[in-house]
């Protein structure tokens, strides 16, 4: 059952930033790219680096470690298939930023969420 789980504010994810959020033992990356909302794991699917450093291209996203390129839209590697990025919807819901979660909740829902990584 999916779960809805507030990850932060709108003021934090301005257009052209993004932010860490911490979600129930996840490390979650959140977007924000011309208005639109994305999230994702921060985890590349190659071999776990961190993606919240990767360069941004319109909404393809590089990784800092191999340089896999992973549509943020679809979490997929641009017109190759293959490896793909665990991606949530997220949302504004009022002034606050909103992701569903669909994983077991091994704890009270909680996130907290990290400084802003820009
Ligand atoms: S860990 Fe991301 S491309 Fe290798």
């Amino acid at each position: 059952m999916s779960r809805e789980i507030p990850v932060g504010t709108v003021d934090e994810l301005a257009p052209g930033q993004r932010k860490l959020a911490f979600v129930e033992g996840r490390c979650i990356v959140l977007f924000n790219i011309d208005g639109t909302l994305h999230a994702i794991d921060d985890a590349c699917p190659h071999n776990g680096a961190s993606l919240a450093s990767g360069r941004l291209e319109g909404c393809v996203l590089r990784c800092p470690a191999h340089g896999l390129r992973f549509d943020l839209r679809s979490g997929c590697t641009p017109g190759t298939g293959g490896l793909g990025l665990t991606t949530y919807p997220v949302r504004a819901v009022g002034s606050k930023l909103v992701m569903s979660f669909d994983g077991p909740s091994a704890t009270p829902a909680q996130a907290s969420t990290g400084p802003a990584a820009t």
